[in-house]
């Protein structure tokens, strides 16, 4: 039988409890072992051990204090809980020696950030970025085509996290859910990675590309009250709030290899949902929104139809489709991207190697939420983005070929 990876989960609310039932149970049967499940709610914790005994046929330890579940004999911790804990739970389990998978949000500070780095380099224990969207379909398909030349020198790279929240922060009271008081009080990109992470592996960061200083514009913040005006019941309490959170975000981003990146947060305003992924080389281009590619050679009859472009990404799956994609079936939630990013991190915990999206990117990645709030708040004013490496990025080199692996 195979060795199955002894883990503690920390955060059953709405992500914990869904990837628990479609992704984390599934895997018990050959990899993964649930000893304990954590929430300060006991409604939550209760839920979460009653699904585990009904699948796995034993009750996993339940506990409100996660330092409980770090003195554990376990071998890794998930962290699923609301943002303000994250890196807090993440620098005590790896000084408990737990390997850390952190699901995914933004810091806030960037000393945090430091503090996970630091904790790394002092205990060895590796912590994994969550990031799922990192093996989204299409965002390994122009990985695998960067990474083949097909983009040429890739300049500029556009990402969002386009997705009406509207509902989700106005009942934030009513469902125990930390984003209301995030809306209420905090002005910033407060959800990159969903889309900077892929970007990041496209354009290398950390591997001999880094982040250097970004700028950051909040619009002002009227989508909240427009919409609770609208609304009925307990959340109509909020409907005359003022919101710091401004509507749209964007954040643009330099690099030392001079790419640049613009990220737009875009939560509180009617649209249906999208990441905006988009990559421009020197010889094409990928734009998610009509999941297209304009290849140089090809498409220049295209100049002014961008119209007859629309949906042609699916023609070159056959010739590009990333090798993880190849015959996958996706099961689980978010069209398999769960699926694959808990298996990168429990393999790599399983053999005791780092993982695809390691320390480093976790804090360049996560500090963005920290530094565009101090540009917003200072008018737009740039800010400088620590290297997290100090400047072992210059050399950095693939970890380990792995199957998950996202560096080339
Ligand atoms: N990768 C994805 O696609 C995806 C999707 C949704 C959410 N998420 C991430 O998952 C995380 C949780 O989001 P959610 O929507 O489930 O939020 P949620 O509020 O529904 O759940 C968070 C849970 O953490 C618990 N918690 C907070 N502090 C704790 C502590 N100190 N000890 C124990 N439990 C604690 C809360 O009680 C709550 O039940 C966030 O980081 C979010 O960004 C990721």
């Amino acid at each position: 039988m195979n060795r199955k990876l002894r883990t503690g989960l920390i955060g059953m609310g709405c992500r914990g409890i869904s990837l628990l039932h479609d992704t984390l149970l599934p895997m018990t049967e050959d990899r993964l072992e649930i000893a304990a499940v954590c929430d300060v709610y006991e409604d939550r914790r209760e839920k979460a051990a009653k699904l585990v005994e009904e699948t796995c046929g034993y009750r996993p330890f339940a506990t409100g204090d996660y330092r409980e579940i770090l003195g554990m004999d376990i071998d890794a911790v998930i962290i699923m809980s609301s943002w303000r804990s994250h890196l807090d739970m993440a620098v005590q389990a790896m000084k408990a020696g737990k390997y850390v998978g952190l699901e995914v949000g933004g810091a806030y500070s960037v000393e945090e950030c430091w503090r996970l780095v630091h904790t790394y380099e002092e205990t060895g224990v590796p912590c994994m970025l969550l990031e799922n969207c990192c093996y989204g379909k299409r965002e390994l398909m122009v990985l695998n085509m960067v990474k083949q030349g097909v983009f040429g020198d890739v300049v500029y790279c556009e990402g969002g996290y386009h997705h009406d929240l509207r509902n989700e922060i106005a009942g934030g009271e009513v469902n125990r859910h930390y984003r209301l008081q995030e809306y209420l009080h905090r002005n910033c990109e407060n959800y990159p990675t969903h889309e900077l992470g892929p970007i990041a592996k496209v354009l290398k960061i950390n591997n001999g590309n880094r982040m250097l200083s970004l700028t950051s514009t909040a619009s002002c913040a009227k989508g909240m009250h427009a919409y609770l005006q609208k609304q009925t019941g307990p959340v109509t309490k909020y409907a005359d709030a003022a919101f710091a959170q401004g509507d749209v975000v964007n954040t643009v981003i330099r690099c030392a290899g001079g790419e640049t990146i613009c990220l737009t947060l875009d939560t509180t305003l009617p649209r249906a949902y999208s990441r905006g992924f988009t990559v421009r080389g020197t010889a094409a281009a990928y734009f998610e929104d009509i999941d297209a590619f304009f290849l140089d050679q090809v498409h220049r009859k295209y100049e002014f139809n961008a119209r007859g472009l629309w949906g042609n990404a699916a023609e070159y799956e056959d010739e590009y489709m990333h090798p993880l994609w190849r015959g996958f079936e996706p099961k689980g939630g978010h069209d398999g991207m769960d699926e694959m990013v808990y298996s990168a991190f429990v393999d790599a915990a399983l053999a005791g190697v780092q993982p695809p999206i390691d320390v480093y990117d976790t804090a360049a990645w996560m500090c963005i939420t920290a530094l565009s709030e101090a540009s917003i708040s200072t008018g737009s004013m740039p800010v400088a983005i620590p290297d997290f490496t100090s400047g072992r990025w210059v050399q950095r080199q693939d970890i380990a070929e792995q199957k998950y692996a996202l560096h080339f």
